[in-house]
């Protein structure tokens, strides 16, 4: 492969919302809103015809998923227990929409980092598990908001989408039909969250990231060289969202809780662990790379039991925050943008001619990994 078609890794960005939501607060409004509702509906459950709701618990959420606290783009909404959703201002459409802006701080990010003027990137891809709307894609509105000369398309693959980006906007490199490509995710997860869910109302938080996809020959000194890529999916609904355009033909459909972030956790736990420690493995022996060897896993950002059994049957041992770095425990999970948000904020020690592996896993399912190699 020459250079002009060589993709690498040139930068990445990363825009953290200010506000943020500890297991503590979380919890004590959670259970206002439990309290609030059993005592609404005292007759219905002492007659037996209701169940009552029960408490959420700091330790359990803890110990369950490793996250203590995330961000969101709204809090004092999602913490009142009489509304807990994000609410905000509708924007006009002569306004920058909420994931164009936080996308468009990732991106300068991402663009300052490489010393990459706007007007030399030929597409922006806005890969992400919800879109504010179906058109005009986020991607063009980012797109024109930075003032890139090219095109740019939404893609979704739930929290897969920023890995199934990267080797998209690497294919584009690898075709000679780019040479900059911009991936972008920014993940208003708390949109399609349950807060009522006791069962998820932990999960998710907000974020922005980009990653700066470019021929080698045109990338800065420093970049990371993309060894290889590849994605998978395989159908399960154990995770899934029926929100869309098609549900407004039914109203009565259209509010349900099925219209939000639904899931079999356990049933994911057990199913997509194995696929994707495999999946690495495979791919690791076909770029002819010993997964033992491999210095440091970006690996999706869910639930710290799952990466420490897809690091354990990767690397054979039990790995280190240093080997498998966390930003569950602060961020949640951010959906597509986990695994780059610990690839942005531990990959700069790595010594030159480390490799290592982002990677996604999620709804769908669908899974993607990028082995990585610093160059300098
Ligand atoms: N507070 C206190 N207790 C809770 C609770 C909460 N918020 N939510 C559930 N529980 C209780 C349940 O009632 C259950 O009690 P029981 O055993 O008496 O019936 C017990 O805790 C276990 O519940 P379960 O849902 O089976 O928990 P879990 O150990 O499987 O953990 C997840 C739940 C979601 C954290 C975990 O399954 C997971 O992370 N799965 C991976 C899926 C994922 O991350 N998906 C995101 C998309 S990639």
């Amino acid at each position: 492969m020459s250079d002009s078609t060589h993709p690498v890794i040139s930068s990445t960005g990363l825009f953290t919302p200010e506000e943020s939501i500890t297991n503590e607060e979380l919890v004590a409004s959670f259970n206002a809103f439990v309290d609030k509702h059993n005592a609404a509906n005292a007759d219905a459950i002492a007659a037996g015809e209701m169940d009552p709701l029960h408490h959420s618990s700091v330790e359990f959420i803890e110990k369950a998923s490793g996250i203590k606290a995330r961000h969101v783009m709204a809090k004092q909404p999602v913490l009142d227990p009489d509304i807990m959703a994000p609410r905000w201002e509708e924007r006009g459409n002569d306004e920058l929409s909420m994931m164009a802006e936080i996308g468009v701080k990732a991106c300068n990010q991402a663009l300052e980092r490489a010393g990459r003027d706007p007007k030399d990137v030929d597409a922006v891809l806005c890969a992400a598990s919800n879109m504010e709307r179906p058109y005009p894609a986020m991607a063009v509105e980012i797109q024109n908001a930075l003032g890139i000369d090219g095109f740019g398309f939404d893609m979704n693959v739930a929290c897969s989408s920023a890995t199934f980006g990267i080797q998209t906007a690497a294919d584009y490199i690898r075709a000679g039909n780019a040479t900059s490509v911009l991936v972008v995710s920014p993940e208003i997860t708390s949109g399609h969250l349950n807060w009522r869910d006791r069962d998820s109302h932990f999960i998710f938080g907000d974020v922005a990231t980009a990653v700066l996809v470019e021929s080698r020959d045109n990338a800065p000194a420093q970049h990371w060289d993309i060894l290889g890529t590849k994605l998978k999916t395989v159908f399960s609904n154990n995770i899934r969202n029926n929100f869309g355009f098609l549900n407004r033909a039914a109203p009565e459909n259209a509010g349900g809780a099925d219209k939000l972030f639904v899931q079999e956790g356990r049933k994911v736990f057990k199913e997509v662990v194995p696929m994707v420690a495999q999946m690495i493995i495979d791919e690791a022996d076909r770029l002819k790379i010993d997964p033992q060897s491999l210095r440091r896993l970006w690996l999706h950002q869910a639930n710290a039991g799952m990466n420490r059994l897809i690091a354990q049957r990767v690397l054979g041992h039990e790995a280190n925050e240093d080997e498998s770095p966390t930003v569950l425990d602060t961020y949640g999970n951010t959906s597509s943008a986990g695994s780059i948000i610990a690839f942005h904020k531990h990959s700069e020690d790595l010594a030159r001619g480390d490799t290592g592996l982002i990677c996604s896993f999620g709804a769908g399912y669908s899974a993607g990994t990028v082995f990585v190699r610093k160059v300098a």
